[in-house]
């Protein structure tokens, strides 16, 4: 709803409000954004300047509080007196602009307001411009917010409508001013070390969260969190900000000494310049705002909906995604079509659905050093080609998907000795990333390459699923590397726009570009390729603050793990992967006939509970020992905990759920999983009336076909109970062998299921 009356924009739903008045200079000021509040309520909310600040600069000589310094504004002029962080830099012939926008007039708009050439997020209910103009230099200023039911989203536009070209600097999507005292949570890292959560304090230094790999980057992810200090999972005012874009982004957060949060949101102006000539306009990405009083969770849940309903494409909103197998961890380059039919087969019996061939395919691709940018079939590997392997695993009943990664090329390849100055470089010599270049996309005939050549192929075959990957980073500078990112988002459209019924997976290095602008196309992203089930709760978890588990990735791979050689039980992968997109990603080949089964019991349980784990509401517990979460939907709650390194002589531990009504009752079931023989060697004289050697014949063929049960867990009880903590079956303390016990070792792992029963209507 947009409701304008006695010069108030009141914004908002039954979730949030957003009141916002041009004041006396034609400024906009944000008199409020957050809880939901009416339109009357702006006395009580809007700032009491008093007599001012000394030493401000005055609009009005004659009206202390006059000063852009200290009102709360939804844009900042710049060299105007607010010297807070500017939400836009321009220069002219050489020389900085000042700039104070006034208002001119605004328009309410049903729906969104279409954007040029940027993806952006769909069926908003109703859109508020406000234009701004500076007259002096012949520029007109777009302010668009547009009302989601869980969300507002924040885009600029700035048009020259003069005879001199204006150059942009830093044109922000977003700028808010926030009362309060807050924290802010990041998500950082880089290479298998993705979306990492770190909390600073916010004060009066600047904090950014910027990218400036030309991408939106593995090291800062776009999203962010403003809490208030002692804000819970459930408690307390938490803000959420994204960016529905792909490339180098820039947050900047201040407090004031008047208490106000600056905050604004756009592209990086690190080596940002674009020139506006007279007649053009620029747009920025879309920012999105969301609030919640429900602390964390409650934040989470707003920004999970939003991105559910608004951001990823149409036909796969909601829709259960396949349990794939993908090629890579297992065979990397190794492969041909015999190798990759038995893997097929195999993953068929387990009940994969979806069968991934990943990189290797084509061209002189039998290394990471040479073949990307060439798209001919390697009928060395692949006889019958792409279309006879896809033709193949159909006739097994599975779907067929493919790895491509058309942004770069190998200086070893057809295409790159063809045409060289198709690689994006700059003035000096060029420098490699994994052996690569990316190729230019700003430039047509590139993106027409790419467009022809993936396309022929999808329409060569039976292919239902993409995985996009991009394995460096950027180079281009100016406004090049924003034109790299529109140049993208023309290919992506114009490849899968027609091709609605291909999944595309988004990946790049991993998580590498985990983004908002990159879901407008990829309903799914691969997080990491770091699969270690350890590492991934760090990972998941700190994704999970801004996005939902449909949009993640998650596959079981081979232990011990690739990257941190650790062993961990096959059940804890598969739990942590249960929490998200379910994949296998391991040569199946020398699987023991045990894992094998427990592989076929995963899936068949994560194909039952799927609709559950991928759109439930997602909640972070606070667990008594380790890391657990919970999906709901429909009276059903799945809860995982994960424990890391055990403790001996443990004490009880308990496990509160959430969101369950406590005067309902409730059955709570652990899923049954089994324990590997080989790992306990001696110990298991102690329960067996023979002797066994750790390393013999027998305990090597037990371990191949027999694993213990570990012990279950049954039981009814209130939500009121399960809620406040129901006691676990008890670790083992090493004082004997308790069938009925958690026999797990380091990196164990439970999977509860609580089922209503008896409602309270029942009762
Ligand atoms: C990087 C990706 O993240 C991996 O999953 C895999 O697809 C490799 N590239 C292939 O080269």
């Amino acid at each position: 709803m947009i409701l304008y009356q006695d010069g108030i924009f009141h914004l908002g739903t039954e979730h949030w409000s957003c009141l916002l008045r041009i004041t006396a200079h034609g400024l906009p000021e944000l008199i409020h954004y957050g809880a939901p509040v009416s339109t009357e309520d702006v006395q009580a909310l809007s700032c009491k300047p008093g007599l001012g600040w000394g030493t401000s600069l005055l609009l009005d000589d004659k009206d202390t509080t006059s000063s852009p310094d200290f009102l709360p504004l939804a844009w900042s002029g710049n060299g105007r007196g607010d010297y807070r962080e500017s939400s836009c830099e321009l220069e002219c012939n050489g020389i900085p602009l000042a700039t104070q926008f006034r208002c001119l007039s605004h328009q309410i708009h049903s729906g969104i307001a279409p954007t040029q050439a940027l993806p952006q997020a769909l069926d908003g209910i109703e859109t508020l411009e406000i234009i701004l103009e500076q007259p002096e230099n012949s520029l007109l200023l777009h302010l668009y917010w547009t009302v989601f039911p869980d969300a507002l989203t924040r885009r600029t536009v700035l048009e020259n409508t003069g005879e001199q070209t204006v150059c942009i600097h830093k044109l922000m999507s977003s700028c808010v001013d926030l009362p309060g005292r807050f924290e802010m949570t990041t998500l950082n890292g880089g290479w298998i070390a993705e979306a990492h959560k770190h909390v600073v304090p916010v004060g009066p230094t600047r904090v950014a969260n910027e990218s400036t790999t030309g991408f939106s980057s593995n090291r800062h992810n776009p999203g962010f969190l403003l809490s208030e200090p002692n804000a819970t999972e459930t408690c307390g005012q938490v803000y959420g900000f994204n960016l529905v874009y792909s490339g180098n982004h820039y947050s900047g957060v201040q407090r004031s000494l008047q208490g106000l949060n600056r905050v604004v949101q756009g592209i990086s102006p690190n080596n940002f310049s674009k020139a506006l000539n007279p007649g053009e306009s620029f747009e920025t990405p879309e920012a999105v705002l969301a609030w919640s009083n429900e602390g964390f969770g409650g934040l989470s849940h707003r920004m999970h909906n939003f991105i559910n309903h608004h951001i990823v494409p149409k036909a796969w909103q909601f829709k259960e995604r396949p349990v794939l197998y993908n090629s890579w961890e297992g065979c990397m380059f190794d492969f041909n079509q015999h190798r990759l039919l038995k893997l097929a087969k195999q993953a068929k019996e387990l009940g994969c659905e979806l069968f991934v061939l990943d990189d290797g395919w084509f061209g002189t691709r039998n290394d990471d050093t040479s073949g990307l940018g060439d798209y001919n079939i390697n009928t060395k590997k692949l006889p019958k080609g792409l279309a006879g392997l896809a033709r193949k695993i159909k006739a097994m009943d599975m779907e067929f998907g493919l790895w491509f990664e058309p942004e770069s090329v190998n200086p070893e390849s057809n295409l790159y000795r063809a045409h060289p100055d198709w690689a994006l470089t700059d003035q000096l010599p060029p420098i490699m990333g994994r052996h690569q270049l990316l190729l230019d996309l700003t430039r047509p005939e590139v993106r027409d390459y790419i467009v022809d050549n993936v396309g022929s192929i999808l329409d060569s075959a039976e292919i239902s699923y993409v995985k996009w990957d991009m394995n460096r980073h950027s180079v281009a500078l100016g406004d090049k590397a924003h034109e790299y990112i529109l140049g993208l988002y023309d290919v992506l459209r114009r490849i899968f726009g027609p091709r609605p019924h291909v999944l595309l997976e988004s990946c790049a290095s991993g998580g590498n570009r985990f983004d908002l602008g990159m879901m407008t196309f990829s309903p799914q992203v691969w997080c990491s390729d770091n699969t270690d089930p350890v590492e991934r709760l760090d990972i998941q978890e700190g994704l999970s603050y801004l996005y939902p588990l449909s949009v993640m990735g998650a596959h079981v791979s081979a232990a011990p793990h690739a990257q941190t050689l650790r062993a961990t039980p096959l059940y804890t992968r598969a739990n942590v992967s249960f929490f998200g997109i379910l994949g296998y990603e391991l040569d199946l080949e020398h699987l023991l006939p045990v894992e094998k089964k427990d592989i076929a019991a995963q899936i068949s349980y994560y194909k039952e509970h799927r609709s559950i784990f991928q759109f439930g509401t997602f909640h972070r517990l606070n667990a008594e020992q380790g890391t657990a979460w919970q999906v709901s939907q429909h009276g059903m709650h799945l809860v995982g905990l994960f424990h890391r390194l055990i403790h001996a002589a443990p004490g009880y531990e308990r496990l509160s759920a959430r969101a369950l009504d406590s005067r309902s009752t409730y059955q709570v079931t652990s899923r049954p999983q089994t324990l590997r023989v080989g790992p306990f060697g001696s110990l298991l004289s102690h329960v067996f009336p023979v002797s066994i050697n750790p390393n013999g014949m027998v305990l090597r063929t037990a371990d191949r076909h027999y694993a213990m049960k570990d012990g279950t867990q049954e039981l009814f009880a209130s939500g009121s109970a399960l809620m406040s903590g129901w006691m676990l079956p008890p670790h083992f303390a090493g004082t004997g062998y308790d069938k009925d016990g958690r026999m797990q070792s380091d990196f164990g792992s439970n999977l509860f299921e609580i089922r209503e029963v008896i409602t309270r209507e029942e009762l």
